[in-house]
């Protein structure tokens, strides 16, 4: 029996059939996690086929040395690697003294996965047949709790048709590695293993950053659900700790093993801390049940659903995706802590090493904004807050001085620890990311505090930046940005990228309204903020001058923004003309040949766009888009998700949907065809950004919210929360009714199709659309 479908269901994630060439997709797909720590959803019992096994801590990272053909001054010594920890899930089984490997058994009867979005729980259950007809039934549920965050729990069972030996051993593997290490190194150091009937857990420290984790765990074992005293004898070797049993299985009877296990780090990383930290867990779970666990657990996902629930009626395979994303978005980041973030795989893939990307300013901040208090989002702009110094260190490092900051393209702790050079040095487009995060904060929020506080030492390193980075072309009389990337990676080292440009006048322009909002309202802090950066008269008058001259190329004749310099020399091929067997491109043609095509991997001009979309009208938008989308391939997981705001914005409902459709299904219908190396976390912020600013519409404006609501056909109606300025919207429109309530405050007033809509006694307000 071999066949995968992954079931449409509003709730669940569900997969019915044995196919072993599967297996890393479904692993990626099934993945579970709770911000603090997080794992792809390998199997309990020992496996011998294709699989990734993967555990990830938050924020434990190792510096793998830099490997590249020719080293470039300038280069960071290390990529940063997420590191696959010390397994906690592992439960080895031998069946009448044959392994329970799912990839060696004789027939897989029945196969199924799901994972059940609501609560928080994976679950498997198969049953395989095994020599002399023996029948095996196996159900197992794990989760990793969103409460306890250093606690994960599996309920293991097994039945069998006639009975059995048992050897069942839980254990911690602690021989692990990455698979996308440089240089085939191992990254962890096993420190010490302590293993007895009540304690079993290892030391580990990560080599050179000297991360300490300590990974435990507990297991108790049930025949028929009554409690076996003592059943476990504690064992070790060089790879692993172990509790071993045997057991006579009975017909029909059901052995059940309940494990507890999870990391335990602290901030302090000091051994003891840790470890009195660990025992107090063991002694909780000393008594702790599975149920009890899973109740609270379930609470959690209760809060967070009643909070970013999206509902969309009359469309099962929309709804699951973006529930799909918005749990896979909780999973991965929490917002209780500044040293966090949201990586572009969380806690389900190696790829992409490093924690931050531009992808957070960009894409996840607004969902936070949306769905959760505005801590969440301060904990993401403090994040880089924090990393100024090592951001100002980066740029010197490259030859940029007086407190010029560049921000890094990817990082673990603020420095630059990707080292592709078109990446490293020329996609400087992020530090525009960075500063838009702090201007869409602002925008939000209405905490322009904020500014004297923090943003604006921000704003001021990355001006500083640009101030030096912009050439003055002479024969242009303008000033140009050289020898960029732009958000387009398919295109290096090119020059006047148009979104970097763009985004770059917009900036230096924001950080001089900064500037003035700041003195205005607050003088004092003003002062003394201008004074501790040394704020020049002369740099500020430049910052305005290069902001007001800088070459932006539009084309008359099609009424489009030049990508880039050159872009129009071409061949330009429209995407559709293309065998499509050739794509992905990435996957099919050189490099050098993506480099001289006119194929674009994601929003570029259309990320400026939609960015600044109020600096444009309608006709110009429409132009670039039904320009741009013709050559453009998405195969970065962030490009439909902005297209399809921008054609919802244009009225083009049904390509938007399409879209939406990409956006929102990419990892579930893998196409990018890619899955297997894990999610595509932060592109999961830009589904829930087509529903909430593409369907429905939303902007902020003057301190309110904006609505142009449209529907797509298939979609009879489609409801979701906004937490704005101290209240909770909830909005609710189908193809001809709008309707919104409010939780607290009745005084204000929100815009449907730019009327203003104002709310009765009940806190509620509709009109028809
Ligand atoms: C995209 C980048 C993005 C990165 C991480 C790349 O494929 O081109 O824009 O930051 O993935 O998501």
């Amino acid at each position: 029996m071999e066949t995968h479908i992954h079931k449409i269901n509003p709730w669940k994630i569900i997969e019915v059939g044995w196919n072993r060439n599967k297996i890393k997709g479904s692993e990626s797909i099934f993945s579970i996690g709770n911000g603090a720590m997080g794992q792809r959803a390998n199997f309990e019992e020992d496996f011998s086929g294709k699989s990734l096994q993967g555990s990830y801590i938050g924020g434990i990272y190792y510096p793998d040395k830099t490997k590249v053909g020719w080293w470039k001054n300038g280069y960071p010594e290390y990529f940063a690697k997420v590191i696959n920890a010390p397994n906690w899930i592992g439960i080895s089984i031998l069946i009448d003294s044959i392994p329970l490997d799912l990839n060696k058994v004789n027939r897989v009867e029945k196969f199924e996965r799901i994972l059940d979005m609501k609560k928080g729980l994976y679950e498997r259950a198969f049953s395989i047949k095994m020599k002399d007809d023996l029948e095996v039934e196996i159900k197992s549920k794990r989760f990793i709790s969103m409460k306890k965050k250093s606690v994960g729990a599996i309920s293991f069972k097994i039945r069998c048709n006639r009975d059995v030996k048992i050897s069942l051993s839980p254990y911690i593997g602690f021989d692990v590695s990455n698979d996308d290490s440089n240089w085939d190194e191992k990254f962890w150091e096993t420190k010490e293993k302590i293993n007895t009937q009540n304690k079993s857990l290892v030391k580990s420290k990560v080599k050179k950053t000297g991360f300490k984790v300590i990974t435990y765990m507990k297991a108790n074992l049930y025949d028929n659900n009554v409690k076996l005293e003592k059943p476990f004898k504690a064992k070790s070797n060089s790879k692993k700790i172990l509790l071993e049993s045997e057991q006579i299985l009975k017909r029909g009877h059901t052995l059940k093993v309940v494990k507890f296990g999870g990391y335990v780090t602290s901030e302090c990383n000091e051994w003891n801390k840790i470890e009195n930290k660990t025992t107090k867990i063991l002694n909780y779970l000393e008594n702790a049940s599975f149920e009890d666990l899973y109740r609270e657990h379930t609470l959690e996902w209760a809060k967070i659903w009643e909070q970013s629930d999206i509902k969309i009626s009359g469309d099962n395979k929309s709804q699951q995706a973006i529930r799909f994303n918005i749990f896979q978005l909780n999973q991965t980041y929490r917002g209780d802590n500044p040293n966090l973030n949201f990586g572009p795989k969380g806690f389900t893939g190696e790829k992409y090493g490093g924690s931050t990307y531009w992808d957070t300013e960009a894409y996840c901040i607004p969902f936070c904004l949306g769905t959760k208090p505005p801590k969440v989002t301060l904990n993401l702009l403090n994040y880089r807050y924090l990393q100024l110094d090592k951001a100002i260190d980066n740029a010197k490092k490259l030859g940029f001085e007086n407190g010029a900051a560049l921000f890094p393209m990817v990082t673990m702790n603020g420095e630059e620890c990707h080292n592709e050079w078109e990446i490293t040095f020329e996609e400087i487009h992020r530090n525009n990311a960075i500063a838009f995060a702090i201007f869409n904060y602002t925008r939000y929020t209405g905490d322009l505090k904020y500014l004297v506080d923090k943003g604006l030492e921000v704003l001021v390193g990355i001006s500083r930046f640009w101030a030096q980075r912009v050439s003055y072309s002479e024969k242009k009389n303008k000033y140009v940005i050289l020898g960029v990337t732009g958000p387009n990676e398919y295109e290096n080292n090119i020059n006047n990228n148009w979104y970097t440009n763009y985004s770059t006048k917009w900036c230096l322009k924001f950080t001089l309204d900064s500037i003035n909002i700041c003195k205005k309202n607050n003088a004092n802090s003003f002062k003394e903020l201008s004074k501790k950066l040394k704020i020049k008269k002369y740099e500020l008058d430049l910052w305005l001058k290069i902001s007001k001259n800088i070459y932006l190329n539009k084309d008359e004749e099609l009424g489009v923004f030049v990508q880039q310099d050159g872009f129009f020399d071409k061949d330009l091929k429209e995407v559709d003309k293309l065998d499509y067997s050739q794509r992905p491109l990435n996957q099919n043609w050189s490099w050098d040949r993506i480099l001289r095509s006119p194929y674009i991997k994601q929003a570029d001009v259309l990320q400026g766009i939609y960015f600044f979309e109020d600096k444009f009208d309608t006709k110009s938008i429409k132009k670039n888009y039904e320009f741009y989308e013709k050559f453009t391939v998405h195969e970065s997981s962030l490009s439909p998700c902005i297209h399809s705001i921008i054609a919802c914005k244009l009225g083009k409902i049904e390509s938007a949907y399409d879209l939406f459709k990409r956006a929102s299904r990419l990892d579930l219908d893998d196409y990018n065809k890619e899955v297997e190396e894990g999610l595509h976390i932060t592109s999961m912020a830009g589904s829930w950004l087509t529903i909430v600013e593409g369907f429905a519409g939303m902007r902020v404006r003057n301190n309110s919210l904006h609505f142009t609501p449209r529907l797509p056909k298939k979609w009879k109606s489609l409801l979701f929360k906004i937490n704005f300025r101290g209240n909770i919207y909830t909005i609710k429109f189908n193809q001809s009714v709008f309707q919104c309530s409010l939780n607290f405050n009745q005084d204000c007033f929100i815009y449907v199709n730019k009327k203003r809509l104002t709310f009765d006694n009940n806190r509620k307000t509709h009109t028809s659309i």
